[in-house]
């Protein structure tokens, strides 16, 4: 056994794997792996994955994302950024959106997803404040992460302390919809990737995989169910193999 680790986990949606950390973790009186999550913060209020970190008692929190761009809409004011908040040094780091320095658009637009993301972010690095985490487990939270957010939780040079779960055997389909990208593509195997998060979007190292076969006939939804149910294992295999290294 290894010293049981302290787990912060986000979330956006259903939960599903959440849940499946949950139940490894001590939902039940045997627990399966080293960890205690400590809690669940949502990007979106009222997702069902709130209800299941409640009913297993651990604390919550939201961190409304579309309502804070939305505001951001109307204008930043200086003020309303993060007073340690470095556009130069966050936009020399960042991976996640490619500039085209002959465009002044693009620049402001990317200014821009940089500005509002770190207001959102420095609201869920509040909440999280009072808890002190080993890994922070992004279960199905469908927002990137910028370097704003980043360097704040691996403070240890060459530490990776967020851990994330993709829908598709990365390098293959980063992105939002990683089994619809999978499906359509025609792949005969699919399957699911948690990785460390690093400046990039789904770029970050490898730390296991599980795959599945797609047969002839499968639907998209068949797709999805194969690869949830491979990603319920492999989440908390994942966790447990941190702890062990921690
Ligand atoms: C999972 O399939 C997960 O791999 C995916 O969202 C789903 C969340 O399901 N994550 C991403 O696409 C991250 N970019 P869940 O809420 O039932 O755990």
């Amino acid at each position: 056994m290894a010293r049981t680790i302290n787990v912060g986990t986000l979330i956006s949606g259903g939960g599903t794997n959440l849940q499946a950390i949950i139940d490894s973790a001590g939902g039940s009186t045997n627990p399966k792996i080293d960890a205690k999550i400590l809690f669940t913060g949502s990007d979106t209020p009222g997702v069902k994955g709130l209800d299941r970190a409640k009913k297993a008692g651990i604390d919550t929190f939201v961190v409304d994302y579309a309502g804070i761009i939305q505001s951001c809409k109307q204008g930043i004011e200086q003020g309303a950024l993060p007073p340690d908040f470095d556009m130069g040094d966050i936009l020399e780091k960042q991976q996640l959106v490619t500039h085209d320095s002959s465009s002044a658009v693009s620049k402001n637009r990317i200014e821009f997803f940089l500005k509002s993301r770190a207001i959102a972010e420095k609201k869920l690095l509040d909440h999280m404040l009072s808890y002190k985490i080993d890994l922070l487990v992004l279960a199905g939270f469908m927002r990137v992460l910028t370097p704003y957010f980043i360097d704040r939780l691996n403070t240890v040079p060459g530490q990776y302390r967020i851990m994330n779960i993709h829908p598709a055997l990365l390098p293959s389909f980063p992105g939002t919809d990683g089994y619809g990208d999978t499906f359509r593509y025609g792949c005969k195997i699919g399957g699911c990737t948690v990785h460390f998060i690093d400046y990039g979007e789904d770029t970050g190292p490898i730390i296991g995989q599980k795959a599945f076969e797609i047969e002839t006939g499968d639907t998209l939804d068949d797709v999805k169910r194969k690869g949830l149910e491979k990603e319920w294992e492999l989440y908390p295999a994942c966790i447990q193999k941190f702890a062990e290294s921690f």
